[in-house]
């Protein structure tokens, strides 16, 4: 094991000297700005860290790794069009700063690319991985269609929230993990727990992102604070609040998420506001607790050593308190 620092500096250099194809320009520098803008690259590193606790050489998960995190940028660039969001890792997102079209195509042809990592492996882990990878990208589409549909529904239930942000999120989060257990070639039991550990940490993450996406500073958030807010998002702050209201503080955020003002400051303001005095942020933050140590119950089923554990442990506490 190493320290996390560590499997950050191997996917900034792995990152640093990945060359794209240069023509035509208009396809491949919006992928190369998407990739350079970074961000926390948590999924390449628990690819990393997964086939580190099972023994493999860091080195054959890169590809991985890799794959992993365009597809992730890849479906970010869709998501922010989706979205309808300015900012994403304290920059334009890529349609604004180009065109719909191009998010578009460069999205598409990042999903591609991401597919092309795999072909480093032999036979048998490559359709190992390629079945994984078919599944979960699936999933994101199916989660991000849900999360899209709930925007004009009123009637989301808890359950149903939780499986859209299953899919959309925690899916891959999960699978980053399976793949670097597979590349290490470990137990079907234990690519199965720790792609159970990823599922969880990936709820609690998502849960954590609509908080911040509320309750961030916008100095440091990267994103658009009460983006969610603006495109009446089903969040779980949302669905707590009408849950806990009183009629009347429901009924008042029943009629914030039914208008659609052209300067939103004061829907914000009001929600928020709503959100902390109907005790769902409480309840929110309540949550991201209970799927985190979810997380580490299921850790304590796989047969490693302590101090991988503790490791990881780690990892997930410092996801539970960012800011960005
Ligand atoms: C943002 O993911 C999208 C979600 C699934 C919440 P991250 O918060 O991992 O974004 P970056 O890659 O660090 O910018
Ligand atoms: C994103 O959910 C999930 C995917 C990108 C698949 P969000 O829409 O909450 O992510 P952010 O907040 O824009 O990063
Ligand atoms: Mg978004
Ligand atoms: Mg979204
Ligand atoms: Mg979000």
């Amino acid at each position: 094991m190493q320290p996390l620092s560590n499997y950050q500096t191997i996917i900034a250099e792995h990152f640093n000297q990945i060359s794209l194809k240069k023509e035509p320009k208009g396809l491949y520098e919006p992928i190369k700005y998407i990739l350079d803008l970074g961000g926390k690259r948590m999924r390449p590193v628990l690819t990393l860290m997964s086939a580190d606790i099972f023994n493999a050489d860091l080195k054959s998960a890169l590809p991985a790794a890799t794959a992993v995190e365009v597809f992730h940028n890849f479906s970010l660039i869709h998501d922010d069009i989706m979205d309808d969001a300015p900012l994403r890792r304290g920059n334009e997102t890529v349609h604004e700063k180009w065109d719909l079209n191009t998010g578009i195509l460069s999205g598409d042809a990042m999903l591609i690319l991401a597919y092309q990592f795999f072909e480093a492996y032999e036979p048998h882990i490559f359709q190992q991985l390629a079945k994984l990878f078919g599944k979960t990208a699936l999933e994101v589409c199916e989660g991000q269609q849900y999360d899209v549909d709930f925007e004009t529904r009123d009637d989301v239930t808890i359950p149903e929230y939780l499986k859209m942000i299953e899919y959309k999120t925690a899916v891959l989060v999960a699978a980053a993990m399976k793949m670097g257990a597979i590349v290490a070639e470990t137990s079907e039991e234990n690519a199965n727990l720790i792609y159970d550990f990823g599922l969880n940490l990936g709820i609690a993450f998502q849960l954590q992102d609509d908080y911040l996406d509320a309750f961030g500073d916008p100095k440091t958030f990267g994103k658009q604070v009460g983006g969610d807010i603006i495109e009446n998002k089903k969040t779980f702050l949302y669905l707590k609040a009408i849950e806990f209201g009183t009629t009347e503080q429901k009924e008042q955020l029943l009629h914030l998420f039914s208008i659609q003002p052209t300067d939103n400051t004061d829907k914000i303001e009001s929600v928020k506001q709503l959100f902390v005095e109907t005790t769902a942020a409480d309840a929110t933050r309540q949550a991201i607790q209970n799927f985190t140590q979810k997380a580490f119950s299921t850790l304590e089923k796989i047969e490693i050593e302590s101090t991988k554990k503790e490791m990881l442990k780690n990892f997930g506490e410092q996801l539970m308190n960012r800011n960005v």
